[in-house]
């Protein structure tokens, strides 16, 4: 990510800021999803969404 304040999801205009932020509260793939509303629509963000919920799940998972 170079700018937090890029469209990640380009069909719900949610940036990248606002995902890994969401990623790593929820620490939840579908609860991302159901939050944020993105990878509802072409579905072409899904990997990336899913690559940064992996990233804060290795970082911010609780023992
Ligand atoms: S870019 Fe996220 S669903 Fe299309």
């Amino acid at each position: 990510m170079d700018n937090p304040d890029e469209l990640l999801c380009f069909c719900n205009r949610c940036t990248w800021g606002q995902l890994q932020k969401l990623a790593g509260e929820l620490l939840d793939f579908e609860r991302v999803v159901q939050v944020s509303g993105a990878c509802t629509g072409c579905g072409s963000c899904q990997f990336d969404v899913e690559a940064l919920v992996e990233a804060a799940q290795a970082t911010g998972a609780k023992p």
